[in-house]
C-alpha cells in the first residue's frame, strides 16, 4: 500500500484524559487541566512550524456545563488566562485565533479576551488556530438549518439553492476547510459531539496517552501514521 505521503493541512484534536492524567497521580482533576496547557502550547508551536493550515482544538464542549461548577469554573479561569497570557506567542509565531462554538454564552469576561485576542490577530498570515468553545457538533448543525430557513423565509435564498456546498457555508466552520487528521488523546473511541458534520471523511487517529503527556514527538507519530493512508473518498484506488 503506497498510502497518500502527505501532511495534513488542517488537524483537529479531542484533547482527552486530563482528569484521569491527574487521577493517576493522585492530584486534583483541575491539575491535570492546567498541565494540559503545556501541550497545547508545545503542540501549537510545532503545527505553526510545520506550517499547517489549521489547528483546531476541542477546548470545552457545550455537554462539559454538565461538569460540577467548581470544575467549570476554573476551566473558564484557565481558559481566560490562557488567551491573555498566549497573545505574545500568537503574534511572534504569526497565527490568526478564531473560535467555533456558541460563543454568546461564555462567560462575558472570557467572551472580552476572546474577542480582543481574535481582532489582534486577524491580520496574522500563518496558521489558522480555531479553539472549539462551548462548541457541539449537534448544535452547529441545528444553527445553520436556522440561519438558511430565515434565509430562505426572508426570500435571500431560494430552496433548491439549498446543497451540500451552501449548507457548510452556514456552519461555524463555513469558510474552513474540513480536517484531514483527527487525532484523540485519552483512549476512548468516540467523537463526542465534535465536527459532525466536517469529519465525514477525516482520517481518526486514537491514542491512550493522555492529553497533558501528548508532545510532539506523539504528533510526529500520527502524521506518520496519516502519510501512510490512502484517502479513497468512496472512490476506487488510483
Ligand atoms: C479533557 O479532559 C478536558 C475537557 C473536557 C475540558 P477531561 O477533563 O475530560 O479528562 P478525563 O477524560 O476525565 O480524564
Ligand atoms: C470531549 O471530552 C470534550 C473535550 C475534549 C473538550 P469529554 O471528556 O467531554 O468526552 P466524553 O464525555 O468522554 O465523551
Ligand atoms: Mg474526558
Amino acid at each position: 500500500m503506497s498510502g497518500n505521503g502527505h501532511l495534513p493541512s488542517h488537524v483537529a484534536i479531542i484533547m482527552d484524559g486530563n482528569g484521569r492524567w491527574a487521577r493517576q497521580r493522585g492530584l486534583v482533576r483541575i491539575r491535570g487541566h492546567k498541565e494540559g496547557i503545556e501541550s497545547v502550547r508545545e503542540i501549537t508551536r510545532e503545527c505553526a512550524k510545520r506550517h499547517l493550515k489549521q489547528l483546531t482544538l476541542y477546548a470545552f464542549s457545550q455537554e462539559n456545563w454538565k461538569r460540577p461548577k467548581r470544575e467549570v469554573n476554573l476551566l473558564m479561569k484557565l481558559l481566560k488566562e490562557f488567551l491573555v497570557k498566549e497573545r505574545k506567542e500568537i503574534e511572534e509565531n504569526n497565527i490568526r485565533l478564531t473560535a467555533i462554538g456558541r460563543i454568546s454564552g461564555l462567560p462575558e469576561d472570557v467572551q472580552r479576551e476572546l474577542a480582543i485576542s481574535i481582532e489582534e490577530s486577524k491580520d496574522n498570515t500563518g496558521m489558522v488556530l480555531c479553539l472549539a468553545l462551548n462548541y457541539g457538533g449537534r448544535s452547529e448543525i441545528v444553527d445553520a438549518a436556522k440561519d438558511i430557513a430565515k434565509s430562505v423565509k426572508d426570500g435571500k435564498m431560494d430552496l433548491n439553492e439549498i446543497t451540500e456546498e451552501t449548507f457548510k457555508k452556514f456552519l461555524y466552520t463555513g469558510e474552513m476547510t474540513d480536517p484531514d487528521l483527527l487525532i484523540r488523546t485519552g483512549g476512548e473511541m468516540r467523537v463526542s459531539n465534535f465536527l459532525l458534520w466536517e469529519i465525514s471523511y477525516t482520517e481518526l487517529w486514537v491514542t491512550p496517552i493522555c492529553w497533558p503527556d501528548f508532545r510532539k514527538e506523539h504528533l510526529e507519530e500520527a502524521m506518520k501514521d496519516y502519510a501512510r493512508r490512502e484517502r479513497r473518498f468512496g472512490g476506487l484506488q488510483e
